[in-house]
């Protein structure tokens, strides 16, 4: 059943908290909806989806039509050996789903807890963190493609994905709308411990297995991000830069403390946001009502009654800061509307 409210009102539906509107905001069960919306003709003039609205910036009102999917099921999907296949719906909060597996002793997921967010968004950005990342574990992604609405089921291996990238921003941006994704987990314990001091709250904890980890990851995001629901925020509001390695050591020289992470690519690097603000001097400090976060240089935070282009002004001063400073140029993580 599609439900539909007319010029509903968004602020509860970003984690900016962020006052905006949009013509119509449609909430969908499944694909059913999906085909009779697109009967109806809703496709036909400007649309998008919002999902969980944790990584999303309105700067004004939205002229056009929201696609929201309703809260949906996690079920186990298929069992051969060590590898258990779960399909969970769009609508499910991402961090429900990493719950169920880590309830259910399947490995893959227990990395990437406490991540804001819905599992329809998980492959659009791959979302990221303490040394795993969605691409890890996707097996498929079940699509609503919009043109025939047709269904399709996209196997990762199609998926482009990259760095908090995939064909989903790309191509498939405003051709197909992600109904489920399927999941590859595994009964095999395969803790990934090596991002910084991930191993050490484990092993603090009793060791590692699936219930520490998860609760290791969840006390670190909880001491450097803050709750949306006490200060606004959308997680990381940049990317890590990817640089060529000749400029990462050139910086290097001149700041030898500077991190630098591999990359996938071959002759580049990346670099650290959060160090490159925190360094041009913009950790905590605000313009406005729009500030960048006293814990973690990588998030914009809503100190109260912000609008998006408040948060904009902020970061375009910390893009401006860092490469005035260090010559590198940040690109916004979220998605700005
Ligand atoms: N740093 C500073 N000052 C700061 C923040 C960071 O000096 O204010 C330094 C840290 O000391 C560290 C380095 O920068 O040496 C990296 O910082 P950190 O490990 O805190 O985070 P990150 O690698 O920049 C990424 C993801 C996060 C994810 C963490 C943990 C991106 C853009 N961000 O941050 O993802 O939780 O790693 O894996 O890739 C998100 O995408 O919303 C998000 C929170």
């Amino acid at each position: 059943m599609v439900e539909k409210k007319e010029g509903a009102r968004l602020k509860n539906h970003n984690t900016f908290g962020i006052e905006a509107t949009c013509r119509c905001l449609y909430t969908f069960q499944n694909r059913e909806d999906l085909e009779q919306l697109h009967r109806e003709g809703v496709f036909d003039g400007k649309w998008d989806v919002l999902s969980g609205g944790s990584n999303i910036l309105f700067t004004g009102d939205y002229d056009g039509v929201l696609l929201h999917p309703a809260p949906g099921n996690i079920e186990v999907s298929g069992k051969g050996g060590d590898t258990v296949l779960v399909r969970a719906d769009a609508g499910v909060e991402w961090d429900r789903f990493v719950e169920y597996c880590v309830d259910n002793g399947y490995w893959g997921a227990e990395n990437l807890s406490y991540i804001p967010g819905y599992v329809g968004a998980s492959p659009v950005q791959n979302i990221g963190a303490y040394g795993s990342e969605a691409k890890d574990i996707i097996e498929s992604v079940e699509l609503f493609c919009v043109g025939n609405a047709s269904r399709m089921v996209l196997a990762a291996e199609h998926c482009g994905f990259g760095y908090r990238s995939s064909i989903f921003k790309t191509t498939l941006r405003g051709k197909a709308i992600i109904t489920a994704v399927n999941f590859r987990l595994s009964t095999v314990p395969s803790p990934k411990l090596g991002y910084g001091d991930l191993r050490d709250s484990v092993e603090a904890l009793g060791g590692p297995t699936l219930v520490n980890i998860r609760q290791a990851v969840t006390a670190i995001r909880k001491s450097k991000l803050p709750e949306p629901a006490e200060l606004g925020n959308a997680g990381s509001f940049f990317k890590n830069p990817v640089v060529d390695e000749k400029i990462a050591a050139t910086l290097k020289k001149e700041y030898p403390e500077m991190p630098v992470y591999p990359s996938t690519e071959p002759g580049l690097v990346k670099l650290a946001a959060g160090w490159l603000i925190d360094k041009a001097g913009w950790k905590g400090r605000s313009l406005g009502p729009a500030a960048v976060h006293d814990r973690q240089a990588l998030v914009l935070v809503n100190l109260g009654g912000a609008t998006g282009r408040d948060i904009l002004a902020l970061a375009d001063a910390v893009k401006e800061a860092v490469f005035g400073r260090f010559g590198v140029r940040l690109e916004s993580e979220v998605n700005v509307y």
